[in-house]
């Protein structure tokens, strides 16, 4: 059997960021459960904020067209978010966005309908952008995506991370790999043999 792909990316754009470590430790449990994990940046594919106007006269930008492909390319998304006054940070909603647009047919959610999300958050603050989680799920959701209901937050992640980006407590570490793994064999239930 071919490998599950899995398309791994947080929802910052922030060199250092939590959540980007924090879906790096993620992509272990999916790799341990038999999956070919692939890590995006989102911040090596730069995209203009979404206007119908520069659509209209450029076409979709290529960095869009691009992370539509990576989207498209794979089948299943472990993505960890920040929360941004409660919500998810404006470059990966503009992302989602600009990826719900094609030359051909406008609006398609294509790049999202089937695929299996397992999602993460992570946060310096109290409640770990738990918030955030409840926005994406929803967006992803009406966009056709299977959100698994296994998801995992980091409370004060500045404290929970240690310099080398791992998590110092082995059960919090073992619910973020869970969200991996659990991606992955959600995957393989839904694939035909
Ligand atoms: C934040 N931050 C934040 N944190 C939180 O837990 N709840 C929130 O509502 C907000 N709101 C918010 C708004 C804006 C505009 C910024 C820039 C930041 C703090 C945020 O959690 C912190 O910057 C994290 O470090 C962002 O995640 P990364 O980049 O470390 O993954």
């Amino acid at each position: 059997m071919t490998k599950p792909k899995i398309l791994a990316f947080a929802g910052s754009l922030r060199r250092d960021s939590y959540n980007k470590q924090i879906v790096k430790l993620a992509m272990q449990g999916a790799i341990a459960e038999g999956a070919e994990v692939t890590y995006l940046d989102l911040k090596d594919l730069p995209m203009p904020v979404y206007d119908g106007d520069l659509e209209q006269s450029e076409g979709l930008p290529k960095n869009a067209a691009r992370f539509r492909e990576m989207l498209k390319a794979h089948q299943g998304f472990l993505i960890s978010t920040p929360e941004y006054n409660s919500s998810i940070p404006g470059a990966f909603k503009n992302a989602i966005d600009w990826a719900t647009r094609t030359e051909e047919k406008k609006g398609s959610t294509d790049a999202f309908q089937g695929k299996v999300v397992g999602l993460l958050s992570a946060s310096p603050g109290a409640f770990g952008a738990c918030r955030s989680l409840v926005v994406v799920r929803s967006i992803l959701t009406h966009i056709g995506a299977i959100v698994i209901p296994e998801s995992a937050s980091v409370a004060k992640a500045h404290e929970a991370l240690d310099a080398d980006g791992k998590l110092k407590d082995a059960r919090q570490l073992a619910s973020v790999e869970k969200v991996g793994k659990r991606l992955v064999q959600v995957v393989v239930a839904l694939t035909p043999r």
